[in-house]
């Protein structure tokens, strides 16, 4: 099992977090599962981290299981959630799903191509064969936009933080070095790793793994993406042929 990926930053996430409309960001996954499948009966939300979106989400979606590598994010959930911790590359499931959902990059912490054909891999063995299989991820456009405003620093709950933030055009690498300062004096570090992947490669992946492509949208919305997007919205189904 890797190791806890947001040990030093559960600490800090949601105050990280404060500006991100989950209220809106859930509105628009309900949409994407009311358009491609109405009827779903059972749903999973991968990567859920502190369970925001959940909080939303678990209200319209029956039994939603949340999944996570980080037990320090897992514990900031609602304990009434049902929660399970786990690697999105080797999926604890036996039974299959018929709505699949990750959001905010949360594919990008996937370091190769390798890993990301496994989680393709296993997303086509746990979702049903209606199912419907949604996520965003950043391409090259969003780390070059971005890369300078995510380095800051700040307090929250008497812990002080910095953040830098770098993308390394050469490897498509995005790291994100946290620094917190504990109430002792202590300072602990933990450096977030994402690989920026073509956009082409999702395609190629899914094919490999017996998905294909729905759509693909810009972020939080219904128009098609490319190549020059920053963030997209995948929607993938399995190929039953
Ligand atoms: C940017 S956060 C997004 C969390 C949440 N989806 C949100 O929107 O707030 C990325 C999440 O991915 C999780 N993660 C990273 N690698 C993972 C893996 N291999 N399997 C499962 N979760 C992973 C981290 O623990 C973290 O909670």
């Amino acid at each position: 099992m890797k190791k806890d990926p947001y040990k030093v930053v559960s600490l800090i996430y949601n105050h990280l977090m404060r500006t991100i409309t989950y209220h809106d960001w859930a509105k628009y996954i309900s949409d994407l599962q009311t358009f491609y499948f109405a009827k779903a009966e059972t749903y999973l939300e991968i990567a859920a981290g502190s369970g925001k979106l959940a909080s939303y989400l678990s209200k319209i979606f029956p039994n939603l299981v949340l999944l996570d590598l980080s037990k320090s994010m897992l514990l900031l959930i609602d304990e009434n959630e049902k929660c399970v911790c786990a690697d999105m590359t080797s999926l604890p499931f036996k039974s299959k799903f018929n709505f699949i959902f990750s959001t905010f990059d949360s594919i990008n912490y996937l370091e190769n191509k390798y890993e990301l054909q496994k989680y393709f891999n296993e997303i086509s063995r746990i979702l049903s064969n209606d199912g419907v299989f949604t996520f965003d991820a950043s391409l090259e456009k969003n780390s070059i936009k971005n890369a300078k405003r995510l380095n800051r620093k700040g307090k929250y709950r008497g812990l002080l933080y910095k953040q830098i933030s770098n993308y390394d055009i050469d490897k498509k690498v995005h790291k994100n070095r946290f620094k917190v300062k504990l109430g002792n004096g202590e300072i602990i570090e933990e450096v977030h790793t994402q690989k920026i992947y073509d956009f082409e490669l999702y395609f190629e992946l899914a094919e490999n793994s017996g998905l294909y492509v729905v759509d693909c949208f810009e972020s939080f919305t219904f128009e098609d993406a490319n190549s020059e997007s920053e963030r997209i919205q995948f929607i993938m189904k399995k190929n039953n042929a």
